[in-house]
């Protein structure tokens, strides 16, 4: 269990962007975290995976804890080495000159079991796509090849638990249902606990046990699956029931910072 308490953040020591954050990860359950730009969702995924300080940020209050360690201060190797924490960011994170192979043998590099050969053809499995594409540069692979690379990357290190940030952002509709119906399919069959960050509300709702929205800096919603979707705000702000224009806002500006990505 992984318990984030009353915690504040700030970046280069005066820009306040979290303010008294709690949320609670059970073992193998899928809790989403929805909150518009700009909420800190990013920060809370920084904090509790331990790169906080590589973005000039620092925890001034409140504490994460895994499996009751206070973990607030130690490095991110160490988390997640000791704990299983991976942290799938929001940039795609292959190994562009390496191929889909050679990719997955590297993410595994720290492992000295003897399972890695059978691991990666569970990836392959999991992510048929992926095994056409086993021999070029992964770096020339579609965003999507791409995303589905970094996820099977990370189940590669043997995590207990996924912090993934956006994963669907930028893939078409039937990418996007295909990657939610695979991480479903990672947590049931291996157990593996998940943190999803997300904008595609609807989408990530259906996979999770629990959510948490936040807005500037503050978690203002918390629930069951079953609380979240009845509920009038989340359904009118984050399911698209009269609040279409709002969540078609979200991604328009997200696009925008992906196609900025592209360009640049
Ligand atoms: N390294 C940084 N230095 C200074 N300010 C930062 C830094 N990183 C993020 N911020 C600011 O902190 C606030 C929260 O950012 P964060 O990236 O955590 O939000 P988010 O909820 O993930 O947003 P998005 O949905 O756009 O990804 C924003 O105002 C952002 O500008
Ligand atoms: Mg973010």
């Amino acid at each position: 269990m992984i318990v984030i308490e009353g915690l504040r953040v700030v970046y280069r020591d005066v820009i306040s962007v979290l303010h008294g954050v709690s949320v609670t990860l059970e073992d193998g359950q899928i809790t989403t975290l929805l909150g518009a730009n700009g909420a800190g969702k990013t920060t809370l995924l920084r904090t509790l995976s331990g790169v906080l300080r590589i973005y000039d940020g620092d925890v001034l209050e409140g504490s994460v804890k895994i499996e009751g360690q206070e973990v607030t201060r130690i490095n991110p190797v160490k988390i997640a080495r000791k704990f299983g924490i991976v942290y799938i960011v929001e940039e795609r994170t292959v190994f562009p000159q390496l191929n889909v192979m050679e990719n997955l043998k590297c993410a595994a590099s720290s492992r000295r079991d003897k399972d890695v050969a059978r691991d990666m053809d569970r990836v392959l499995a999991l992510f048929p796509a992926l095994k056409t594409r086993l021999h070029g540069k992964s770096g020339y692979m579609s965003g999507g090849e791409q995303q589905m690379l970094s996820i099977g990357n990370a189940l590669m290190t043997k995590p207990k638990t996924m912090l993934l940030d956006e994963p669907s952002l930028g893939l078409a509709p039937i990418l996007v249902r295909e990657m939610f119906k695979i991480l479903i399919r990672i947590n049931e069959e291996e157990g593996i606990a998940m943190f999803l960050v997300e904008q595609n509300a609807t989408a990530a709702m259906k996979v999770a046990h629990k959510g948490y929205v936040m807005e500037n800096g503050r978690v203002v919603l918390e629930g069951t699956r079953e609380e979240l979707e009845s509920n009038e705000d989340i359904r009118e702000f984050y399911l698209g029931s009269g609040g279409e224009g709002k969540e078609k806002d979200y991604r328009q500006s997200k696009r925008y910072k992906r196609r900025k990505r592209w360009l640049g």
